[in-house]
């Protein structure tokens, strides 16, 4: 709800069911900002009401610039500011800066009018913008965008805000839109998407930084001072700082406290930044990412900001997360697939890296069709020439070699064994070794003259050029329309080097990286368009490219290219905080682990990733039939639960949250809260520590439910030659009689079978039976060598 209070100058209250952001004109036409918080009660009727969200002026602080001579009082270096701009005081981070012709970089904005808009006029205010953005499906929508026109009237710039109330979620977007009403050319050299001044005591930022396959490292910082930027320079939102961080005062956790988050609907270069100003208030703001940037802004021209995901949460980073996972399902992914169960899928790549063909292909689903498998994905290595990294980005021409039939023949042969076809493309990559560059040596991004430098012996195509846009949704387009190809892996493997648009003059090279992103989105909606049924999975060499731009064109990404459980663990937690499970891809790999060499158990492997969307990604053909029989099992399990994990609730266990904890536990509950699943995870095992709690989370209290776990059968070899403490016979390991025995010996795994309350198994917790401490085994020791993992179950019993 957007609430107007009318006075000599209007007030502005955008509430969501539990919080309220509240703003107002001042008195020198500047919009102020008052409140973000807690909800809290607004009389339109009575601006007094109101006054106590003011804060009183008496005078400006010494050494402060006066704003004007009428209002002595108004320092705006001291003022909560919607909009902070360069020049007329206000020395903080700036929202915007601009240069104009005369050199100046000094701009003003101040109050000229507002209208409450539906999401469909909001919409074709934007249409220009190119930029993804929220939507509603529903027609009667109660989501509403406050658009407030702000102007530099001696500038004549005119700065459109736009906010966007989705109440239901608890989150407000904000963008910008600044337009040029005057007749010379103005630089921008920086327009922010959100600005929050906070005058609370928001010191902490909990942000998620990284590299290639360890992505979403959480790191919480605590600003008693100056700066702190989370922001990426790759070209890509990066696995280096994703763009979602979470601001909050030090004493919020995991269960409690206040909390706002912020995330860009945006895929490429992204700045965020907390300030701490002289007089103890925070300044926040967030947008692309002003390095490197300029934007040329032409008489009559318009310049859009990608859209920023503001949330605020008082119960801790858990509701914040509750809030966004409905959000991004609701209001960001959208298409056939939006509320489809994701296939089980088993890709190519772990399992034959480039060396495939059509009949090792088939073999491999063949296999992945006896254990359950749904969609079968022919990774990277499939086109002309494609034997290594080196060579043929651009070539999107099947091997013949490889595929004799073309793409045609293969699909056609998935599709008889009874499974769904997918295919690995990278469209927006070109290889010097290529056809293609031998064609077009303009379409890569590089600048002439100068020596260049590669990422993954790869040249980034120029986005910005649109006979090249137009090549690669053509070339797209043929290749989706070239056999039965029900999926779609979108990959793009290098950060940008040598910034350059051979395309642009060289005025607008400052464009370049935002105008590539540009580009990328004009690409992806067109091809999403065209084919509206194909699931698409966003991946950046893993997690580059994970954001909320690529999901509103794609409803999965592909998390990392770490499969290790272990870190996987971690890495699938973080991305939880910002975004929901169903949006993250997960796959169960071989082991040792082709990225770390560590050895998981493979039914830990498998539970951590069905927390995520499940998948496989190695060579079934090479599997014991005890480890093919355990995934099938693993699938047909996986497959009754789906709905559950894929969209149901998702919740951290508390403990979860000290970097150095042990264990770890995720609970996900069903939509009507009768049904959950829950897993419990312990990194290293502690001898005769022997006690484990599982504390399920968002159960209903005062319904009781059938906790159980799923029946677990050991191997004899877990034992190693302890078993020879109750053998009659010797078992020499590694020996031909331990293989034969461990076929048809299985030991029963602990049962857990107990019904309970929802708030005695949550408040309580489970005390799970005993971990094996050395001392002996029987059917009521719970084997847990490091990185063993539980899932247990937990029904609502009429
Ligand atoms: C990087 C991706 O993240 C991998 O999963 C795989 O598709 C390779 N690229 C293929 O080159």
């Amino acid at each position: 709800m957007i609430q107007i209070v009318k006075d000599t100058r209007p007030w502005f209250f955008l509430q969501t069911t539990h919080s309220t952001y509240g703003m107002r004109v001042m008195e020198t036409g500047h919009l102020e900002h008052l409140y973000y918080g807690e909800r809290i009660t607004v009389d339109t009727q009575d601006p007094s009401s109101c006054a106590p969200l003011v804060i009183q002026r008496a005078f400006a602080p010494g050494n402060t610039c006066i704003y004007t001579k009428e209002q002595p009082q108004i320092s705006m270096e001291d003022v909560c500011l919607e909009v902070g701009t360069c020049g007329k005081g206000d020395i903080r981070e700036p929202f915007l800066e601009v240069c104009f012709t005369d050199g100046s970089v000094t701009s003003d904005f101040t109050f000229v009018s507002f209208e409450v808009l539906t999401l469909k006029d909001r919409d074709e205010r934007m249409q220009a913008s190119g930029l993804p953005h929220s939507y509603s499906e529903e027609e009667s929508s109660s989501a509403k965008c406050l658009h407030i026109i702000l102007q530099d009237a001696t500038n004549r710039l005119e700065l459109q805000l736009f906010y966007t109330v989705y109440e239901d979620c608890d989150v407000i977007t904000r963008s910008a839109c600044l337009l040029n009403r005057s007749d010379t050319f103005v630089t921008i050299e920086r327009c922010m998407s959100a600005q929050l001044d906070l005058t609370e005591d928001y010191s902490e930022v909990t942000h998620f930084s990284g590299a290639w396959a360890r992505e979403m490292h959480r790191e919480q910082i605590t600003l008693s001072s100056g700066k702190f930027v989370n922001s990426s320079y790759t070209g890509t939102s990066s696995n280096r700082a994703n763009p979602f961080v979470i601001l909050s005062p030090e004493n919020t956790c995991e269960t409690s406290g206040s909390c706002i988050s912020c995330n860009l609907i945006y895929s490429g270069n992204h700045y965020e930044a907390l300030e701490k100003d002289s007089y103890g208030k925070f300044r926040f703001v967030a947008g692309i990412n002003p390095r490197s940037f300029s934007w040329q802004l032409a008489p009559g021209e318009a310049f859009y900001t990608p859209e920023a995901v503001l949330n605020f949460s008082a119960d801790g980073s858990r509701g914040l997360s509750g809030q966004l996972h409905s959000f991004i399902r609701e209001h960001i992914v959208r298409g056939v697939w939006k509320h489809k169960p994701r296939p089980v899928l088993l890709n190519s790549w772990e399992a034959c890296y480039f060396k495939i063909d059509e009949k090792k292909l088939l073999q491999l689903a063949k296999a992945g069709k006896d254990a359950g498998i749904e969609l079968f994905v022919m990774d990277d290595g499939w086109f002309l020439g494609r034997n290594n990294d080196t060579s043929s980005l651009g070539d999107w021409e099947p091997d013949p070699k490889k595929l004799p039939g073309g793409i045609a023949s293969l699909s056609k042969k998935i599709k008889e064994l009874g499974m769904d076809f997918g295919i690995w493309v990278e469209p927006e990559m070109i290889s010097e070794n290529s056809n293609l560059y031998k064609g077009h040596p303009d379409w890569a991004m590089k600048i002439p003259g100068h020596p260049h430098s590669e990422g993954r012996n790869q040249c980034i195509l120029d986005l910005c050029n649109p006979e090249v846009r137009k090549y690669v949704i053509e070339e797209m387009t043929r290749v989706f329309s070239s056999g039965e190809i029900r999926y779609v892996k979108w990959d793009m493997n290098r950060n940008f080097s040598d910034i350059y648009s051979p395309y642009l003059p060289a005025a607008k090279q400052g464009e370049t990286a935002h105008r590539y992103v540009l580009g990328l989105y004009q690409i992806m909606e067109e091809l999403t368009t065209r084919f509206p049924k194909i699931l698409f999975e966003g991946c950046s060499a893993g997690g580059n490219r994970f954001d909320l731009g690529i999901l509103c064109y794609f409803p999965q990404i592909w998390a990392s290219d770490n499969t290790d459980a272990l870190c996987r663990t971690g890495i699938q937690n973080s991305y939880s905080y910002g975004y929901p499970l169903s949006v993250f891809t997960a796959h169960v790999s071989s082991c040792p682990n082709h990225q770390t060499l560590r050895i998981t158990p493979l039914e830990t492997r498998f539970q951590v990733a069905s927390f995520g969307i499940l998948g496989y990604e190695c060579n079934l053909k090479d599997l014991s039939g005890s480890d093919l029989n355990a995934i099938r099992e693993q699938i047909a399990f996986y497959k009754k639960w789906r709905d559950v994990f894929q969209f149901g609730s998702f919740y951290r266990g508390a403990e979860n949250e000290a970097s150095d904890s042990e264990t770890l536990s995720w609970t996900c509950v069903s939509p009507d809260g009768r049904r959950a699943v829950g897993l419990f995870f312990r990194r290293l095992t502690v001898p005769n520590q022997s006690h484990d709690w599982y504390r399920p989370v968002g159960l209903l209290p005062d319904v009781k439910y059938h906790f159980y776990g799923r029946n677990i059968k050991y191997n004899l070899k877990d034992f190693g030659d302890l078993v020879n403490t109750v053998s009659p016979i010797h078992i020499k390991q590694g020996s031909a009689l331990q293989e034969i025995l461990s076929r048809f010996v299985n030991m029963d795994g602990e049962k857990e079978d107990l019904t309970a309350y929802g708030d005695t198994l949550m408040r309580a917790g489970i005390a799970l039976k005993p971990a094996f401490a050395g001392t002996g085994y029987n059917s009521d020791t719970r084997l847990f060598p490091d990185f063993s993992s539980r899932i247990y179950f937990m029904e609502a019993v009429e």
